[in-house]
């Protein structure tokens, strides 16, 4: 087997799949549809970051490609519909950075209760702003996550250990961390809290749901953070909101519009605010979370390419097969039409291959199943087997 790794992916991914007898070979920058296509050529696993775009076209010029690894967060930038449907698996990395971005939140909560960038910004202009007005400590105070998920679930478990008191609201039904509290509605955790966060995700429904009301009912002098995405907030309102006081700090490290490029110029209402952090979505950004993402991503397309294993894959259907030593594992991803199983097992009892564990799943379009033998596998059995109708792809494991 062969892996094509792009974008400068952390050399963790590499070792990983070298030590599993993977031939790789590595580029350090992204590559566009048509040098893509060029590379592609005899490569079963692609590696990649958030910069190339694996769209139908370059999936459809190399349908033998096995497996893509997002090396990062979001899959926007594969058609995760047409890998499925050429039987290419998908995986990506989507906890590796929750503890960075729980981090970063902890940070700016501390550094707006403190005004750390107002005095940090008078002492470099050569002033000695010493004084205690309006500057507090964490502990005790009330932090309100809005979207209880991978982070703000674990943002709830390091405030507490800070001695802050915790609310939330998310639109499930939660499993409430530590001593943290659940409120039923973003009311009633606005009235509640006094300094709020947002983690909840990308959905489109999500476009616009904090604006000037939602500043409104905050308690006044709170604080405000956004981590999660930037078309969540109205940021003019957040902008009135702190230049009439009513807001006593913001944190955001997201906005609706994102220079694409390093050094690139940015614009927002939110530019020149005392007291407001800006950071250019580094939430997640930190050599741990890359190293973890190497290590995530890279695992499971060895896993994928030496056992079946598909857990947390995007785009087909969940598989952990445990795997006996001496077992031969045929895996079979096929479109998911009633009967297909059956069909497939007649052809291994045609041929006398004898099943000795079979696990399948299925995912809209998509049926997966893995079948373990001791008995041998012919060609003709093989054929048979690729020649039903629904057969996406059949995989031989020794
Ligand atoms: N700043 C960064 O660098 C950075 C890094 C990683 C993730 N993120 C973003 O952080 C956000 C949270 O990530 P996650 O991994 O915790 O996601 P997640 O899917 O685990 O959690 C999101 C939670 O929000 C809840 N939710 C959705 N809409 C809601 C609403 N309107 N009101 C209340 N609850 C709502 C969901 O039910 C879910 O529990 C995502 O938007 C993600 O893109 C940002």
């Amino acid at each position: 087997m062969r892996a094509l790794l792009l974008e400068n992916l952390h050399p963790l991914a590499s070792k990983i799949l070298g030590e599993a007898g993977i031939e790789v070979s590595t580029h350090s920058g992204a590559m566009d549809e048509d040098e893509l296509i060029e590379a592609l050529d005899g490569i079963d696993l692609l590696g990649i970051r958030s910069k190339t775009e694996v769209s139908a076209r370059v999936l459809e010029a190399r349908p033998d490609l096995c497996a893509i690894g997002a090396f990062c967060i979001g899959t926007n930038q594969i058609d995760l519909a047409a890998a499925a449907q050429l039987g290419i698996a998908a995986f990506n990395a989507p906890y590796s950075n929750t503890r960075s971005v729980v981090e970063l939140a902890i940070a700016n909560i501390i550094a707006m209760a403190r005004r750390l960038t107002e005095r940090d910004k008078a002492l470099h202009a050569g002033i000695w702003d010493k004084s205690a007005t309006g500057s507090h400590e964490v502990r005790g105070r009330t932090l309100g996550i809005v979207g209880y998920g991978n982070i703000g679930s674990q943002l709830s478990v390091v405030a507490e250990m800070l001695g802050m008191q915790v609310y939330f609201y998310d639109v499930e039904d939660k499993l409430a961390l530590g001593n943290a509290r659940r409120c039923s509605s973003l009311e009633e955790l606005l009235d509640n809290a006094e300094t709020i966060s947002l983690h909840v995700d990308g959905r489109a429904g999500n476009a616009g749901i904090f604006g000037a009301d939602q500043f409104a009912r905050m308690r006044p002098r709170s604080l405000f953070l956004n981590l999660s995405r930037g078309f969540v907030v109205d940021y003019d309102a957040l902008r009135d909101a702190v230049v009439s006081g009513h807001i006593a700090g913001a944190a955001v490290d997201v906005f609706p519009k994102e220079p694409k490029i390093r050094g690139d110029r940015f614009d927002s209402p939110l530019r020149g605010l005392s007291n407001v952090i800006l950071t250019p979505h580094i939430g997640g950004s930190t050599e741990e979370a890359q190293e973890d993402i190497g290590r995530f991503v890279g695992t499971k397309l060895r896993d994928y390419v030496t056992q079946g294993t598909t857990a947390l894959s995007v785009n087909l259907p969940s598989l952990t097969p445990g795997r006996s030593s001496h077992a031969q594992r045929i895996t079979h991803i096929h479109q998911n039409t009633p009967g297909v199983l059956a069909h497939l097992n007649q052809i291994l009892a045609e041929h006398d291959v004898n099943v000795g564990g079979q696990v399948l799943a299925t995912k809209g379009h998509t049926g997966y199943v893995v079948t373990d033998t001791d008995s041998e596998l012919s060609q003709d059995m093989l054929e048979a087997l690729t020649a039903v109708p629904e057969t996406i792809r059949l995989r031989v494991l020794d």
